[in-house]
């Protein structure tokens, strides 16, 4: 049984990295459902680089197409459209973990001028 500890070794190291997503070599859009559907309608203005960069909540993404409607001539989506680029957009380009900055530590803040005793 003294080969056991070796052979897991080597099995470990047999073991397949988790896959990374797999991307459109033309516009590194991740390659999953949906995908088309933002490169035929988010890559005509722009490089798709600005969406790919880009994450953030269902509404972010909703907010930032009203937006394009709004002032920058985006064309309007029929419902079931926009639900797949927002599902796309959400699922692979959403709400990073950890994006928000740790809170500064207490003796790095500024002085509360508001606070009675403001130099403690
Ligand atoms: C009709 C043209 C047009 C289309 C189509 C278009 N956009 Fe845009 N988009 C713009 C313009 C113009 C800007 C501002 C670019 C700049 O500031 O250089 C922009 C900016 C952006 C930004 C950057 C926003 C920021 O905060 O800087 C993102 C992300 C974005 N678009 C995503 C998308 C997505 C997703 C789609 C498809 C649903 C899309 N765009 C389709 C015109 C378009």
């Amino acid at each position: 049984m003294k080969i056991l500890p070796v052979a897991s070794l080597a099995l470990a190291l047999l073991m397949p990295l988790p896959a990374a997503a797999e991307k459109d070599p033309a516009t590194g859009l991740v390659l999953a459902d949906g995908w088309e559907a933002v490169r035929n309608n988010c890559t005509a203005c722009h490089s798709a680089g600005l969406v790919t960069q880009n994450s953030g909540s269902r509404n972010y993404w909703l907010n930032l197409i009203r937006w394009m409607q709004a002032t920058q001539n985006l064309w309007q989506f029929d419902p079931a459209t926009e639900k797949t680029i927002l599902d796309y957009l959400s699922t692979h380009y959403g709400v990073k973990e950890g994006a928000r900055r740790e809170a500064l530590p207490r003796d790095l803040m500024p002085v509360n001028p508001y606070k009675a005793d403001s130099n403690s």
